[in-house]
């Protein structure tokens, strides 16, 4: 969701924003632009690409900000794109969040006399500034002051014509990262286009101003002249964000698999004990061993990923859990307490709807856990405590190594909560020893990508797609549904298979293929019924099934054969040839399967 960059230093600048923009691209790919202090502003609809075509030498400097545009308010041209300037052409400023009250402040800077020239909410933060700097004459507090009169969201960076080599930057609930170099600093949306400059960041919080010059940093918020941050190291290295001879990020994040499950489980299991050791849960291990429910946030593919751990822990720790989307759960009065524990699930770390149901269940007195990939990330910070995936820089906008990860991570709380609560250590040995050779499980399914690419051909003129699971692999059906649909823009519905027959056979005809997921597990027998049904009514049927089942055979052909393995984990092997399903019939339909229309990586924004 909308990506600023900004560098200051003694370099030239624009190779380097150039640089940091193509890094964050999966953030944003309507419109892009970018500000060199004295050498001019240059904008662009698309991507990175169409922006350079525009670029001319004359471009020199050694400063700038610099912007991905992912549209809120207003459409994705030209005008639109940031940077977005103030009357004078003095203030520049790159913005991602939403100013909520930019419709009052417009209409009191247009009395004031300013002249604004794009649809966007950002612009007013540059007439904002512009104003308060006839006001005080000091660029930073123009910008603290206008900063006091904005409601909603920003992770902003801001340059001035008068002191060409000082960036201002300011988060408010969307993310901001302050990289530290040697005499050049550098703020960004996320940590990736910073690795090829620095390690050393630093996470801005809420509320806090980072000024930036060649020289030095500091950090303020809008009381306090100077707070201390403390300084992270990135534990990522710039290789793990690219490509590695893959044709998209997508396809090599999948491929990752294995190593995903390496790192998630790595160091964490105690199979002859039948334990599993959560070093990010002990400060609150004795809170949890009084918990009396659990409810689970995420949205889109994280969400599904909790739909998934609710069986899990539901089956096997005994806990009561329910499964909310943060959209729904922030707004609505849930009832939560002090034994209730609000578990988010993030990738970004950084989804404002899981962000606030947090802060809604934490005003109400729930302990906090998140289960987030982004070392670092907002929701990492915010939670009480929690389960890093360590799946590593997640770049395709599609969903894919995480969830697995994500899968992962729940089981490994599933044993954890289980074992506090009388699970024996046959059941925790056995879970244990069936997580460490998921990574090889993982592995013998990638090696069927062949087949996949052929049924992928096969399928990718079908208009619409019916996936179908139980069980634990229902919420499975959602996710292949949602990633055939973001990649492929196939519509595509996911379905209980018991559903089927409450209404959505009704949409079944020669034309409206199926993808059953149906492992041998203990709602096979009921799957294989549905699949008859399908079959009753024409319809074709693609499936999931388990190596070694010939039942199956017998009525369909098309089958992707995924290893054996307790019930509870199967979604991790059959959630990976939806995936490269998905991405093959977005590869067949020529779609950029990294930058799938309308979408973006980490949803800032409500
Ligand atoms: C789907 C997808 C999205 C994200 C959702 C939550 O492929 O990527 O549905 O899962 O936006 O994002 P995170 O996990 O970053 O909170």
């Amino acid at each position: 969701m909308c990506g600023i960059f900004a560098y200051t230093g003694n370099k030239e600048s624009l190779p380097i924003l150039l640089d940091g923009l193509q890094s964050l691209e999966y953030r944003g790919y309507d419109s892009v632009g970018i500000y060199i202090p004295n050498a001019g502003i240059v904008k662009s609809v698309g991507a990175v690409q169409e922006l350079k075509k525009k670029i001319t030498s004359t471009m020199v400097g050694t400063s700038g900000i610099a912007h991905l545009r992912w549209a809120t308010h207003g459409e994705p041209t030209e005008v639109n794109a940031h940077p977005h300037v103030d009357c004078s052409d003095t203030i520049y400023v790159v913005h991602n969040g939403i100013i909520e009250n930019y419709k009052e402040l417009k209409e009191k800077l247009i009395s004031l006399g300013h002249t604004f020239r794009s649809a966007t909410d950002t612009e007013v933060l540059a007439h904002l500034i512009e104003h308060q700097l006839k006001e005080t004459e000091d660029f930073e507090l123009a910008v603290v002051a206008s900063l006091h009169e904005v409601k909603g969201t920003y992770g902003i960076a801001v340059s001035y014509k008068g002191d060409p080599e000082k960036i201002i930057a300011a988060r408010l609930g969307a993310p901001v990262v302050l990289g530290i170099g040697i005499n050049k600093y550098f703020i960004a949306s996320d940590a990736s286009p910073l690795l090829r400059h620095t390690k050393d960041v630093v996470y801005l919080r809420d509320g806090d101003i980072a000024v930036l010059t060649p020289q030095n940093y500091r950090i303020r918020t809008y009381t306090d002249v100077e707070v201390i941050r403390k300084k992270q190291v990135l534990d990522f290295d710039v290789e793990q964000v690219k490509k590695d001879g893959y044709e998209h990020f997508m396809l090599k994040e999948i491929m990752e698999g294995p190593q995903v499950i390496e790192n998630t489980i790595r160091g964490r299991l105690v199979p002859e004990k039948g334990l599993v050791k959560l070093g990010g849960l002990d400060a609150v291990n004795e809170q949890l061993r009084t918990i009396e429910r659990i409810i689970i946030v995420g949205c889109g593919t994280a969400y599904y990923a909790g739909l998934v751990g609710e069986y899990m822990l539901e089956e096997y720790a005994g806990i009561p859990v329910e499964v909310e989307i943060g959209s729904e759960f922030r707004y609505r009065n849930a009832p939560v307490d002090k034994h209730t524990v609000l578990l988010a699930v993030s990738q970004s770390g950084e989804t404002a709807d899981t962000l606030e149901a947090i802060r809604e269940a934490k005003r109400k007195g729930a302990l906090t856990l998140g289960i987030v990939n982004a070392v670092g990330s907002t929701i990492a910070r915010e939670t009480d405590a929690g389960i890093y995936n360590h799946a590593g820089p997640e770049i395709g906008v599609a969903s894919t190594k995480a969830f697995i990860s994500q899968l992962t991570a729940l089981a490994l709380l599933t044993v954890h909560l289980g074992r506090q609560r009388g699970m024996s250590i046959d059941v925790g040995r056995n879970i244990t020893k069936e997580l460490k050779l998921l990574p090889e499980k993982i592995q013998s399914v990638l090696d069927q990508r062949e087949l996949i690419y052929s049924l992928a051909q096969k399928y990718a003129g079908s208009r619409d797609f019916l996936y179908m699971g139980r069980k634990y692999n229902y919420p499975i059906a959602f996710e292949g549904a949602l990633k055939l649909k973001e990649i492929s823009y196939i519509h595509a519905e996911g379905c209980g298979a018991g559903e089927m027959k409450h209404g959505p056979i009704a949409m079944i005809d020669t034309e409206f293929p199926t993808l059953a997921i149906a492992p041998h597990d203990s709602v096979y027998e009921k799957m294989l019924s549905n699949i008859e049904e399908i079959k009753a009514r024409k319809g074709k049927v693609l499936a999931i099934a388990t190596e070694g089942d010939i039942r199956l055979t017998d009525i369909i052909s098309d089958i992707i054969y995924i290893p054996q393995t307790l019930e509870m984990l199967t979604p991790i092997l059959s959630a990976v040839p939806l995936q490269l399903f998905a991405y093959y019939t977005g590869v067949a339909k020529g779609f950029n399967v990294d930058r799938p229309r309308n979408l973006a990586k980490s949803v800032t924004v409500e």
